[in-house]
C-alpha cells in the first residue's frame, strides 16, 4: 500500500518526513518521493526503488523548509517509474499532491482536461488531482481541495501543498486512512501512526469525506460540505521502540518472539480467574443484546480469516452459537439473509482492509450488528462497528502477520468463553479455561526455545519447491496459515489442506521431494492424523510433525518432530502455529528473501 507522511512546524521538515517514510516501508512500495516547501520555493525529488534511492538522489543537497510531504508508492496505475512516482504536480508546478487510493473516474477527467489543452506527464490516476486542485484554486488551498473532492470518485488519502500558500498542508480522505499527529513543534499527517510515533502519540483520526488544514500552530477539520468538525485527541499506546528492530534481524522474527507478551497484552485486565469469566469492556455497549445472540458470521481476509476459522471451532466448543466464517471478499457478494439477532465479527489487524470494510458495510445494510477485533485503535473498521475488542498488540511491522494471529485467537477464545459462561459452560470449565490461557505465554516461550531445531529442519527442506500442510478440526486452519506463511515470505509453493481430504486427491502429490507438515497434537483428531502420517510415509513422503512433547509414537513415524507443550484442545492452535511461523521464517532466510517486505505484498490492503 502507498504510504503518506507530512510535517509542518518549527523544525526542518525534510529529515522528519524521510524518517517517517522509513517507518512505512513495511507497507510495501516500489518508488518514493518528497516535496519540501520553503516560502514559495518547493524542492521535489522522486526515485524508483527503495527510499535509499531517494536519499541517494537527495545526496548532500541542503533542502531547507518547515513543511514537507513524502510518499511511498505501490503502483496501481502506471509502471513503477520516476515519472509515475509521487508527488504529482499541475502544469505550472504550483500544486504538489501525494495520494493513497484509486481515483475511479480518472480516465474521464483526464480526457476532459486533455481536451482543455492540459498535457499530462504521468500515467497515474493521481495526476488528475493536481490539475483539478490547480484549476479550482483561487485564494484558499482548502477550498480548492474541497471542490476537487466533489469532482472525483473512488478512494483517496491525499496531502497537498501549494507554492503560493507556504506553511500550510491540506489533507483529505475517502476510503484510505489518514491520521493527524499533534507534535510539540508542529503537526503531522500520515497513513498510519508508526510514521509519527517517534515525535508524538497524540493523534486525531480523519473520517471519510473530511479534510484538514495543517499549519505549524494548529489544524482544523471540516467535512466535504464545509461543516466544521471537532474531534477528540486520542493517545496511542505505541512507543518509538515498538517500531525498532531491537537487535532482531527482521521485524517478523521480533514479532514471533513477542508472542508470549502479545498473549499477556490480549488478556491484560480481562480475566476474572475466580469466576472463570473474562471481562471485555469493549463489548459492554452491546452486551445485553449480544448475550442473546445465536448466530455469528466472522468475516476477514488472509491470516485474520484463518484466525476466524479457528474461532469458529472454539465458539462451537464453548458456546451454543452457530458460527460461520467467510472470506470478506466473498461474503459481500453472497445473498445475505441473516437470522434475526445476527452478529458479524470483523477481524482485522490494520482495521483498514478494503474487502473487510466493504463486507461489514454490506452487512450493516442488511441489518446485522457488527463487532470488531482490531489492532489499530481508531481505524476505520474499529469506528464502523458497534463494539469490539482491541488486540493491544502494538504495531505489527512485518508484512507477514504473526503475533496478531496469536492475539486474535486469544481474543476469540475470551469472547467465546464470556458468551459460553452465560450459556451452558460451568464455573469449573470457565476456571480451567482461564488457568490454561494464563499458562500459554510460558508454553509459547517453551515452543520458541526449539528455534535452532526448527532452523535445522528448515535448512534440510527449504530447497523443496512444494510443501503440504495438513491438519484436522482446530488444526486445519493452522495448516492453512502455515502454508500462507511459507508462501508469502519464502515464495515456496505450499498448500494447506484438511487432512481428511488427502484421500480425495492430494495424496496423488506425495513424493520424496515434497515435505508434509502434519499438525498432530494429542487432541481428538490424533488417531486420524496418525493414519494420515502413515499414508504419507508409505508413499515415501517426508513428514515434519508438530506434536505434543514426549510423543514417542509420532517420533517413531515422522522424519522430523517439533514439539509443543500440552494444553486444552481448543488452545493448541496458539502453540502449533509457532513452529509454522519459524519454519517459514527460516526457509525465507535460507533463500535470502526480503522477509519483512515480501515482493508484491502490502501490510494493509486498502484497495479491493
Ligand atoms: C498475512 O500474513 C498477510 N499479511 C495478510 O493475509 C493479512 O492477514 C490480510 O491482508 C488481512 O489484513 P488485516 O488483518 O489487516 O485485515
Amino acid at each position: 500500500m502507498c504510504g503518506i507522511v507530512c510535517y509542518v512546524g518549527e523544525k526542518e521538515a525534510k529529515a522528519i518526513v524521510l524518517e517517517g517514510l522509513k517507518r512505512l516501508e513495511y507497507r510495501g512500495y516500489d518508488s518514493a518521493g518528497i516535496a519540501v516547501q520553503n516560502g514559495s520555493e518547493i524542492v521535489c525529488l522522486r526515485a524508483v526503488g527503495k527510499i535509499s534511492e531517494l536519499e541517494r538522489k537527495i545526496g548532500e543537497r541542503v533542502i531547507k523548509g518547515n513543511s514537507a510531504i513524502a510518499h511511498t508508492r505501490w503502483a496501481t496505475h502506471g509502471e513503477p517509474t520516476e515519472r509515475n512516482a509521487h508527488p504529482h504536480t499541475d502544469e505550472s508546478e504550483n500544486v504538489f499532491v501525494i495520494h493513497n487510493g484509486i481515483i475511479e473516474n480518472f480516465f474521464a477527467i483526464k480526457k476532459n482536461l486533455e481536451k482543455r489543452g492540459i498535457v499530462f506527464k504521468s500515467e497515474t490516476d493521481t495526476e488528475v488531482l493536481a490539475h483539478l486542485i490547480a484549476l479550482n484554486f483561487e485564494d484558499s488551498l482548502g477550498e480548492a481541495v474541497r471542490k476537487t473532492m466533489s469532482q472525483v470518485e473512488g478512494t483517496f488519502g491525499i496531502a497537498v501543498i501549494h507554492r503560493h500558500v507556504p506553511g500550510e498542508i491540506v489533507v483529505a480522505r475517502r476510503g484510505s486512512p489518514l491520521i493527524i499527529g499533534i507534535g510539540e513543534d508542529g503537526h503531522f499527517a500520515a497513513s498510519d501512526v508508526s510514521a509519527m510515533v517517534r515525535y508524538t502519540n497524540k493523534v486525531v483520526h480523519l473520517n471519510d469525506n473530511e479534510l484538514a488544514v495543517l499549519t505549524a500552530k494548529g489544524f482544523s477539520i471540516s467535512t466535504a460540505q464545509a461543516k466544521t468538525v471537532t474531534r477528540e485527541t486520542e493517545t496511542v499506546e505505541w512507543q518509538p521502540e515498538d517500531v525498532e528492530l531491537g537487535g532482531f534481524p527482521h521485524f517478523m522474527l521480533k514479532e514471533i518472539y513477542e508472542q508470549p507478551e502479545t498473549i499477556l497484552n490480549a488478556m491484560r485486565g480481562r480475566l476474572e480467574p475466580g469466576e472463570g469469566v473474562p471481562k471485555l469492556g469493549g463489548i459492554m455497549p452491546v452486551w445485553d443484546h449480544l448475550k442473546e445472540c445465536r448466530h455469528i458470521e466472522i468475516v476477514a481476509c488472509g491470516t485474520s480469516y484463518h484466525a476466524g476459522c479457528v474461532g469458529r471451532y472454539v465458539f462451537e466448543r464453548l458456546t451454543e452459537i452457530d458460527v460461520q466464517v467467510e472470506i470478506a471478499s466473498e461474503f459481500r457478494y453472497r445473498k445475505l439473509n441473516f437470522p434475526s439477532n445476527t452478529y458479524i465479527i470483523a477481524i482485522s489487524q490494520s482495521g483498514e482492509t478494503a474487502d473487510t470494510l466493504a463486507a461489514i458495510r454490506e452487512a450493516r445494510r442488511k441489518g446485522a450488528r457488527l463487532l470488531g477485533i482490531v489492532n489499530v485503535v481508531g481505524s476505520s473498521i474499529s469506528r464502523e462497528t458497534d463494539a469490539g475488542v482491541y488486540n493491544h498488540a502494538g504495531p505489527e511491522i512485518g508484512v507477514a502477520s504473526t503475533k496478531i494471529f496469536v492475539s486474535q485467537l486469544t481474543i476469540l477464545t475470551l469472547l467465546a468463553l464470556l458468551l459460553g459462561r452465560h450459556q451452558k459452560l460451568s464455573l469449573t470449565e470457565g476456571v480451567e479455561a482461564i488457568k490454561s490461557l494464563s499458562e500459554l505465554p510460558e508454553k509459547v516461550k517453551k515452543t520458541l526455545s526449539q528455534d535452532n531445531h526448527i532452523q535445522a529442519v528448515a535448512e534440510k527442506y527449504y530447497p523443496c519447491s512444494n510443501w503440504l500442510f495438513l491438519g484436522r478440526k482446530y488444526q486445519y486452519p493452522i495448516a492453512l496459515e502455515g502454508a500462507l506463511k511459507l508462501k508469502e515470505i519464502s515464495y515456496i509453493h505450499a498448500e494447506g489442506y484438511a487432512a481428511g481430504e488427502m484421500k480425495h486427491g492430494p495424496i496423488a502429490l506425495i513424493n520424496p521431494e515434497m515435505p508434509t507438515v502434519a499438525i498432530v497434537p494429542q487432541d481428538s483428531m490424533y488417531e486420524k492424523m496418525i493414519s494420515n502420517i502413515q499414508e504419507i510415509k508409505s508413499r515415501r513422503g517426508p513428514v515434519i510433525a508438530i506434536a505434543t512433547e514426549g510423543d514417542d509414537r509420532v517420533r517413531q513415524l515422522a522424519d522430523e518432530v517439533i514439539e509443543v507443550p500440552p494444553t486444552l484442545e481448543y488452545l493448541y492452535p496458539i502453540l502449533t502455529v509457532v513452529p509454522c511461523q519459524l519454519l517459514a521464517y527460516h526457509c525465507a532466510r535460507f533463500l535470502s528473501r526480503d522477509i519483512d517486505k515480501p515482493r508484491n505484498l502490502a501490510k494493509s490492503v486498502t484497495v479491493e
